[in-house]
């Protein structure tokens, strides 16, 4: 008996200090060894003009790096400064988007082309630790990885100390054990055409717009994807950036039954993006989308047509705060 207890309270006392490393120190690990892509930003008119389309359009950088009441003014096409502190309430903490404009002290002035384009490229925070999975930039053209640093180079410092994430004792856990940097999938490509082709649909819709991280279910508590591309099923609990409201992604798959967008044709798609928002704290960037060009729109359209019909059925994606939500499928 005696040495069961003193087994116990052994067991016991290093259960406390791991849980007290976990808590102080393991989650704020870091990854090296990460390269550095070798590029650099540039002057030339065009290239800047490229990355102001992509920050705030399909890429929707302005929707998370400004405040969330800044939202109305994104979505109205006001070009906000990108300074930061978007508020995203989690199962795991609270995280922040950083302040992106050229301020030294608060905004990535500091900061190396270089390391703005890991960040982007491999979620690594300049500190080497790994970013949360809010950005899907992995496989961007080299190019457009330029044309996007180009214009963040171009943004007047706006001084804006965003203070850093919080993580629960649950998100510790996650930050130690399973967050790592996010790998390109295949080599990133240092141009790709833009043209209306499914395969620069697929690009703007995995790789630029995100389409594909927010309508295919994921684990909300670590990011892993846990459905079929496509099929919808995400769910945003009611958070303050909601206002309370909980959302579920629509099923964007040509499934005849349960696709949202069976029967529309390129034009109903392309006249639902430019409409803009029909719930008001909808996730969903739809200013930001409303100002894609045509060509990119049809090539989205002409890409999801492709993807695998999955048979889902999402009956409901808006719900009222205190509307009791379906179970998360995770
Ligand atoms: C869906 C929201 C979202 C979008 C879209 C987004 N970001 Fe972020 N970004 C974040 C969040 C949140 C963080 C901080 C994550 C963390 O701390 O783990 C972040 C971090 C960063 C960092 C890291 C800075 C550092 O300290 O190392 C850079 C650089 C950055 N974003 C640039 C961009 C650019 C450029 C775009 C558009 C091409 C963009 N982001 C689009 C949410 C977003
Ligand atoms: C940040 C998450 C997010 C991203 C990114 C996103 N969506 Fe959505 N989408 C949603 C949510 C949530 C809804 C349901 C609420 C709503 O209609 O706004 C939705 C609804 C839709 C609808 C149905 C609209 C309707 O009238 O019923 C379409 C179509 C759609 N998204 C297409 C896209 C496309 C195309 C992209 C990429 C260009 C995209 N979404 C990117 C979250 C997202």
């Amino acid at each position: 008996m005696k040495k069961l207890l003193r087994f116990l309270g052994v067991f016991a006392i290093l259960l406390g200090c791991f849980a007290l490393y976990i808590q102080f120190f393991g989650y704020k690990k870091t990854f090296s060894g990460i390269p550095y892509p070798d590029l650099k930003a540039s002057n030339d008119p065009a290239v800047i003009a490229r990355g102001k389309y992509l920050v705030y359009g399909p890429a929707h950088c302005a929707n998370c790096h400004t405040a969330i009441k800044n939202q109305p003014l994104v979505d109205a096409g006001q070009e906000v400064a990108l300074s930061g502190g978007f508020e995203f309430t989690t199962p795991v903490g609270v995280f922040r988007s950083r302040n992106i404009t050229s301020d030294k002290e608060t905004g990535v002035g500091n900061l190396s082309d270089k390391e703005i384009a890991r960040a982007l490229r491999y979620n690594v925070r300049h500190d080497n630790q790994a970013l949360l999975p809010f950005m899907p930039f992995q496989e961007l053209s080299e190019e457009d990885m330029i044309a996007i640093i180009s214009y963040i180079r171009t943004l007047a410092p706006v001084k804006n100390e965003v203070p850093d994430n919080y993580f629960n004792f649950l998100g510790k856990i996650v930050k130690t054990f399973i967050l790592k940097p996010s790998m390109p999938q295949s080599k990133p490509v240092y141009s790709i055409a833009r043209d209306t082709t499914p395969e620069y649909g697929k690009y703007m819709a995995h790789y630029v717009a995100n389409c594909y991280g927010c309508h295919t279910n994921r684990d909300m508590k670590t990011g892993a994807f846990i459905g079929e591309p496509f099929a919808g099923g995400l769910q945003f609990e009611p958070s303050p950036e909601t206002q309370g409201y909980g959302f579920i992604t629509p099923n964007l798959t040509p499934d005849p039954e349960t696709g949202r967008m069976q029967g529309w044709t390129e034009a109903v798609f392309m006249k639902r993006m430019r409409s803009g928002r029909v719930h008001k704290t909808s996730p969903m960037p739809w200013g930001p989308f409303s100002r894609m060009d045509d060509n990119d729109l049809k090539a989205i359209y002409r890409y999801l047509q492709t993807v695998p019909p999955v048979k889902h059925e999402i009956v409901k994606v808006a719900y009222a705060p205190g509307e009791a939500m379906p179970e998360a499928v995770n």
